[in-house]
């Protein structure tokens, strides 16, 4: 079998950040394996297919994307199933698709060598265990780094049990990674040529621990302790829970320059009464008071959120709600989505599901008023002088894209530039999505 002799991989990521940063770890491993990462275009022997269950539509895309996964020859390269589909199907996996040779959980994924050991003697290798010691222990330390922003998940799983939502139960309870594991790996980021780190946890600002001196910490103090590493310029952290956002929290916004004014705290609806429904364990006002604190804290914070419609029993008064939040908010971007009733989860089987009509008509009319804010946030930046960190190449000829402080990114065209390095620019003009500027100077590094 050539399965035998699996030498390259490829790593597809479907989902959020957590997935990239999963998948990051694994090509990692997968690496001191002794195997490559197949380039665009090259043929892979190992295809692992990091996995998304949050919506039906994402979980659904593995399965079709499995039938397509074929080498030249016809044959099949070997595949692994991750992430979260991997996690809440388990078994069912390869009965549906029974090319599927491995099936590895989020919190099991340090284990991959040893299953591809298995699946290369022609079992299937199943690992959907939630062990209670750390794969973060074993996984190698982390390597140079292609890029100049890099994801740090500090916190995983999620206690909160919104009813619409699998988390809790594919990513499993809340956990804090300790202080000096983190410390360590963001200092060996910065070392690998890393400038931004974002912080990630599905909750990322209930992560609690102990500092060196075993002193109790928030992420406020995490954020203090990344702030001294010399050669880090950027701090970010997703996904945030509005009642988790303590004083401390807030107030690091306005008092340490490195973390940059973007918050990203998801509110999923502006009516009390589907927020019930929801258990999200806050109101529309609690959550306004929240933004309205961190305003105060750092006016020209950048804010985003995440949006459901169509959540069961939602009134067209209760959607308005929504829309009225948005008005209120003014969010310089947002993700919304249509409720996706999931397996497993309480609102799968409550009454009143919305149809699909009612859900797509105001699916529209919310993201036509997400899409003017974002665009009215990128307008009002225009004419402004402010630093980039250029990420990656553009389309054009000599062309870079960066990101402002508030997340939005920024096209421009000059010589002599690289990957990495942090700039200043004149925004010149704003588009639906981006900006375009001129570089006014390099900034030292
Ligand atoms: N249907 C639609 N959207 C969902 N999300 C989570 N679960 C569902 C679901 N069942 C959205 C929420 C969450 C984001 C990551 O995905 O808005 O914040
Ligand atoms: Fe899901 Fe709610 Fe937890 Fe976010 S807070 S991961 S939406 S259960």
């Amino acid at each position: 079998m050539t399965q035998a002799n699996s030498k390259k991989f490829r790593v597809k990521n479907y989902g959020c950040q957590m997935n990239v940063y999963d998948g990051e770890r694994m090509s990692e491993m997968l690496v001191d394996q002794g195997m490559s990462g197949a380039s665009d275009g090259e043929e892979a022997d190992l295809v692992v297919l990091n996995t998304c269950h949050i919506r039906e539509k994402a979980a659904e895309k593995v399965y079709s994307d499995i039938g397509r996964l074929r080498k030249k020859d016809g044959s099949s390269p070997m595949i692994a199933v991750a992430g979260c589909v991997a996690q809440a199907e388990g078994k069912e996996i390869s009965r549906r698709a029974p090319s599927v040779n491995i099936v590895v959980g989020p919190q099991a994924y340090h284990r991959l060598p040893e299953l591809i050991d298995t699946a290369k003697s022609g079992k299937k290798a199943l690992d959907t265990d939630m062990p209670t010691a750390s794969k973060f222990d074993v996984l190698p330390t982390r390597k140079k780094q292609a890029r100049p922003s890099a994801f740090l998940t500090v916190q995983e799983g999620c206690d909160k049990f919104c009813t619409y939502c699998v988390v809790p139960y594919t990513r499993g309870a809340e956990i804090s990674r300790p202080w000096s594991d983190l410390v360590d790996e963001a200092k060996a980021l910065v070392d690998g040529g890393v400038k931004e780190i974002t912080l990630l946890g599905q909750n990322v600002n209930a992560w609690t621990g102990e500092d060196r001196k075993g002193a109790s910490q928030g992420l406020d103090g995490l954020i203090r302790a990344l702030d001294k590493i010399g050669g880090l310029e950027r701090i970010r952290y997703t996904t945030s829970h509005p009642n988790d956002m303590t004083d401390a929290l807030i107030n690091a916004h306005g008092e340490i320059p490195k973390l940059m004014p973007y918050l990203h705290l998801p509110v999923q609806s502006g009516s009390n009464s589907i927020l019930k429904a929801m258990n999200r364990s806050h109101s529309r006002d609690s959550y306004l008071d929240v933004l309205r604190r961190v305003r105060e804290a750092r006016p020209d914070i950048a804010l985003s959120g995440d949006f459901i419609v169509g959540f069961p029993g939602e009134t067209e008064a209760d959607f308005e709600d929504t829309l009225s939040i948005i008005r209120e908010t003014e969010y310089s971007q947002a993700y919304s989505f249509k409720y996706s009733p999931r397996p497993g989860t309480p609102a799968a089987t409550m009454d009143n599901q919305l149809s699909r009509e009612v859900m797509d008509e105001r699916l529209q009319r919310l993201q036509a008023l997400l899409n003017e804010q974002q665009h009215d946030f990128n307008k009002q930046l225009v004419g402004r002088k402010t630093d980039i960190l250029l990420e990656r190449v553009g389309k054009l000829e000599g062309q870079f894209v960066g990101k402002t402080p508030w997340l939005t990114s920024v096209h421009i065209v000059a010589p002599n530039l690289s990957i990495g390095d942090m700039v200043s620019v004149d925004i010149e003009s704003a588009g639906p999505n981006s900006l375009a500027g001129q570089l006014s100077e390099r900034i030292a590094a």
